[in-house]
């Protein structure tokens, strides 16, 4: 399917065909694009709607969802202002595809937009499963997040994230009252095929 370019984000939409599952809001890591995680989405979640967005910001040639100063330190003013931009976005797609709230599935970058998105407009999701994520702000504010279902897949050989960040997050959401199921793979940064299933047997449950 084209990419569609309104005045918000480039994204792509698939529209679903179980009206039972939530959509997914698919948020792509550094230097992917809008394209990057929908045979994921079409994996883990048969039928469900895919809302996936490019992020605006440019490192060198790789779409971000926010600015960083370098690996792991962020631009937190920017990481503020980018993810109520989003959330913003996510409240017209919403609208314009009629949709529930969705629940993200983001990787890397995409997954530390998607944990700011439930710490500073938890309305926007219905839950977020974060695959390689860390605590995207040093001190992070207070969130309602009762009942919502988060799943956190960290990487036991990961090189980017280091161990302590995804528990500290891990720990944010629990506070605010997320049901928090954090699991640690023996893998890297990359995706994968643990990974794909327990999206699978965690997004059958959504
Ligand atoms: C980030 O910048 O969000 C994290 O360092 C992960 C990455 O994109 O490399």
């Amino acid at each position: 399917m084209d990419a569609v370019a309104t005045t918000d984000f480039i994204h792509v939409f698939e529209p679903g065909t179980e009206a039972s599952r939530p959509p997914l809001l698919l948020l792509h890591g550094t230097g992917g694009n809008e394209h990057d995680l929908l045979p994921l989405g079409r994996m883990v979640a048969p039928g469900a709607s895919l809302l996936s967005p490019r992020g605006k910001v440019l490192e060198g040639a790789m779409p971000r969802f926010f600015r960083r100063l370098a690996e792991g330190v962020f631009d937190e003013a920017d990481l503020t202002a980018r993810t109520h931009e989003l959330a913003d976005f996510v409240a017209e797609a919403r609208k314009r595809y009629d949709l529930p709230a969705p629940v993200a599935l983001g990787f890397s970058n995409g997954a530390n937009i998607a944990a700011s998105l439930l710490l500073l407009r938890p309305e926007v999701l219905a839950g977020a499963a974060l695959v390689r994520a860390m605590s995207p702000f040093r001190k992070p504010p207070k969130a309602d997040l009762a009942g919502k279902r988060v799943l956190i897949l960290s990487g036991a050989l990961d090189p980017i994230i280091p161990a302590e960040d995804a528990e500290r997050l891990a720990q944010t959401l629990s506070a605010g009252g997320a049901l928090v199921d954090h699991r640690i793979l023996p893998t890297g940064h990359g995706l994968s095929q643990g990974d794909v299933g327990l999206l699978r047997g965690w997004l059958d449950q959504a």
